[in-house]
């Protein structure tokens, strides 16, 4: 194998990763600890929480990725960190071990925007996976990453040059799967509850509103949101469940058909924006990334919309679509091989924007 060896640190939200990666691409390991159960009680992130976990987290996930990974310090090139964007609690932890670990074994320091992270995942292969075989993104490409607290369309035209196309104005469609599934009552987080609610509707006829927002490439959530409250009430107030008793839910079957009819109005609009970006600046291929890339029906549905326009679709597996080490150690990479080297002066940038439109 040849290119750089990065040792990869995320821990921007809730998730603490550490990967090994070879030259952008090849997974060595790529351990995640996750916080979820940690949060589920409070139905949502508390990032004082966050920082403590992931300080907890973060020495036996590094042991854990040297145990599998075949390789020792004196074959790795640099130390790739997220900077940013993300809670600034959360990201200190993994910027700070980073730099003790770069420092201590004299090893270049690289930081990482997470989205890019996101983007860059679509380049990841697996160990076992044949890298020669694996298709990679084609430049020019259309960029959609949708997770927890972003979404956005972007263009490439090469590595590392992002063009904004759009993005959310109020929510991120993640965050409002996971809203939407705490009014189901399905718990935290709401994404993975929703698609999996969803799979036993039998009646698919409820329609949730779209939010177009004209000929823009932006989106909005939030109106969405707010009828997801309304339907709900109504169905609630149908079914006799009481309207202030958050305990009590509704029948199985109709929570199914308002997930089911939610998550089909996000995956609409989300993937008819992305099709329509990708014939529009001619793209050669379609990346999508983030949390809510995990999700089937969206990845279906793009799918669909890319076979349709002759275009490859890149998406990972749904592992390393929510947060890991691995994507960033792909970007990482790219920043490296680019002369790219942070000072230990590397702060958290809690709002770093991936691209400026
Ligand atoms: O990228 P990510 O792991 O963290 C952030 O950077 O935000 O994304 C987390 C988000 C959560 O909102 C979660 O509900 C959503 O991704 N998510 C999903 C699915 N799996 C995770 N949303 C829809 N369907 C899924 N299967
Ligand atoms: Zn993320």
């Amino acid at each position: 194998m040849s290119g750089p060896l990065l040792l990869a640190i995320e821990s921007s939200c809730d998730e603490t990763g550490i990967a090994l990666i070879q030259d952008g691409r090849c997974i060595l390991s790529n351990v995640v600890a996750s916080q979820v159960a940690l949060h589920a009680p409070s139905g949502g992130i508390v990032p004082e929480v966050a920082a403590r976990a992931h300080l907890r987290w973060i020495v036996p996930t590094l042991d854990e990725a040297w145990a599998g990974a075949g390789v020792s310090w004196d074959d790795v090139d640099g130390v790739a960190v997220t900077y940013g964007p993300g809670l600034a609690g959360s990201l200190l932890v993994g910027i700070n071990f980073a730099k003790a670990l770069a420092w201590v074994h004299d090893k270049p320091l690289i930081g990482v925007n997470h989205l890019e992270g996101h983007v860059y995942a679509a380049w990841l292969v697996d160990p076992g996976e044949d890298e020669a075989t694996k298709p990679q993104p084609e430049f020019p490409l259309v960029a959609l990453v949708v997770s927890g607290g972003h979404t956005f369309l972007a263009e490439m035209r090469d590595h590392l040059t992002y063009r904004l196309l759009g993005a959310t104005v109020d929510d991120a469609a993640g965050e409002a799967f996971d809203k939407v599934g705490r009014l189901l009552g399905l718990g935290y987080p709401g994404g993975p509850a929703i698609q999996k609610a969803a799979e036993g509707a039998v009646r698919r006829d409820v329609v949730f509103p779209r939010a177009w927002m004209g000929d823009s490439y932006d989106f909005s959530f939030s109106g969405l949101k707010t009828a997801a409250r309304r339907i709900i009430a109504e169905a609630r107030a149908e079914e006799g469940v009481p309207a202030d008793d958050p305990a009590a839910t509704l029948s199985a079957a109709t929570t199914a058909e308002l997930a089911w009819g939610f998550q089909e109005s996000v995956v609409d609009v989300l993937a008819t924006k992305a099709a329509r970006a990708a014939t529009a600046i001619g793209a050669r291929s379609i990346v999508l990334g983030g949390g809510v890339a995990a999700n089937s029906v969206l990845r279906e549905r793009l799918r669909h919309e890319a076979e349709t326009m002759g275009l490859p679709l890149i998406v990972p597996r749904p592992g390393l679509c929510t947060d890991n080490g691995a994507m960033i150690g792909a970007a990482g990479a790219r920043r490296f091989l680019a002369g790219e080297r942070a000072g230990l002066d590397l702060d958290a940038r809690p709002s770093l924007p991936l691209a400026t439109r």
